[in-house]
């Protein structure tokens, strides 16, 4: 049997494969440090879980409305009014499996074939593979690491094409943590609301700001920002809610309308005991989300100090979400028993075999001269880790 070309060319989700080749190396009894997490390693909070039982025991476990039950939607309209001071009507929202099932719908619902998307590298991995699934051209515009990766608005006007149909801003980004602020946001913007491009502002990290930073949402900037843009975020990373496969999108209306109808064909509904437990979490206290902000700070500070005193390698503080860019192009070239390190992969790879550390190879997110760490994890491992980064570092000729 034959895998249809759309299907061939999409690559599998690099660091979903390293998560679980880690975990089947401890498994196996390895003491692996990994350094590759996506997700929070909190347990999701206590009040969301207890809203789940109760919905179960409430036996709601019945379909839904496709797009969201309308409890829900109301609920996120609501976090948007308080957060944001932005007015969206239930009628703008689609609820789906995750924040990547968001995106999925959204590029179905605005790409034709052959339509070109800009993606500022570094990349989240799957932003490349999302635009081919909807037939879409992913557009790489690579940022500079002395800009704090940002795109500029300069880069954007080059990249558009008469083909532009949309520009990806991820913000805080994962892989870099940069955050955009108010003025870099509009400068970018204003280019890509010049040229009438759709604008898809993926805001899964917005609560994952630190150092007092504004998280500015791209509607905030004002009406014409509001019309062009279609907004994604989700439970998973506020709330540590990763397996519970809740994301949303606010769009205009007539996109949601697409989106809803794209996914009663292909979905139904999201998970309903899910959908009840994401009010219980939009609704509840700030108090899980604040504390897990100031365990990631520290994390932070401690990663950022601990790389940059190692020979060879450097970072920038990142601002937001809970990863950061390790800069490796000092140990490029340089070889681990006899074997030259060439780019990420190597350096990853080598890692893994000699000190069974785990991090990302940046060539995944479209930058070679880096790998991503998360500190998605303890203290304790960022430090075991890092000794053994230095230990790896040391070891080479
Ligand atoms: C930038 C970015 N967007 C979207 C997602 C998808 O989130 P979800 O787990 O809600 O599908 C992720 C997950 O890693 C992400 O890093």
């Amino acid at each position: 049997m034959k895998v249809s070309k759309r299907c061939s060319s999409i690559l599998g989700s690099l660091t979903l494969e390293i998560t679980a080749r880690v975990k089947a190396m401890k498994t196996q009894g390895h003491d692996v440090i990994g350094f590759g997490a996506g997700e929070p390693d909190f347990g999701t909070p206590q009040w969301i879980v207890d809203a789940a039982k109760e919905a179960l025991d409430k036996g709601l476990t019945r379909y839904t409305p496709a797009s969201g039950t309308p409890e829900l939607k109301q609920a996120i309209c609501d976090r948007y009014k308080k957060k944001y001071g932005l007015e969206y009507d239930s009628a703008q929202v689609v609820v789906s499996n995750g924040a990547k099932h968001s995106l999925f719908n959204v590029f179905q619902a605005i790409l034709n074939p052959g339509d070109e998307v800009i993606i500022p590298a570094p990349y989240w991995l799957s932003y490349p593979e999302l635009v081919k699934m909807a037939d879409g051209v992913p557009v790489i515009v690579d940022t500079a690491e002395e800009y704090d990766f940002k795109m500029t608005a300069d880069a954007l006007r080059e990249a558009i094409t008469p083909r532009t149909k949309a520009v990806i801003i991820n913000n805080p980004s994962n892989p870099t943590g940069s955050v955009y602020s108010r003025d870099e946001l509009k400068n970018v913007l204003d280019v890509a609301i010049g040229r009438d491009l759709c604008v898809v502002g993926d805001d899964i990290y917005e609560e994952l700001v630190y150092d007092c930073k504004e998280m500015v949402c791209i509607p905030t900037l004002g009406e014409k920002y509001m019309e062009n843009t279609i907004v994604v975020s989700g439970a998973s990373k506020t709330y540590a809610m990763t397996g519970w496969r809740i994301g949303y999108a606010l769009s205009p209306v007539n996109i949601a309308k697409a989106m809803g109808n794209f996914q009663s064909h292909s979905t139904s509904n999201p998970n309903s005991i899910a959908q009840y437990a994401t009010i219980a979490a939009l609704n509840g206290p700030e108090k899980g989300v604040e504390d897990m902000r100031s365990a990631f700070d520290v994390r932070r500070r401690t990663m950022h100090e601990r790389i940059n005193a190692i020979e060879g390698l450097s970072c920038r503080l990142p601002s937001g979400a809970f990863y950061m860019m390790m800069n490796i192009s000092g140990v490029l070239g340089k070889k681990w028993e006899g074997r030259q390190i060439g780019g990420s992969m190597d350096f990853a790879s080598f890692l893994l075999d000699a000190q069974k550390v785990a991090v990302v190879p940046g060539i995944s997110f479209g930058a070679d001269n880096y790998v991503r760490m998360s500190y998605a994890t303890s203290l304790e491992n960022i430090e075991k880790g890092l000794d053994r980064i230095e230990a790896f570092c040391a070891s080479l000729t």
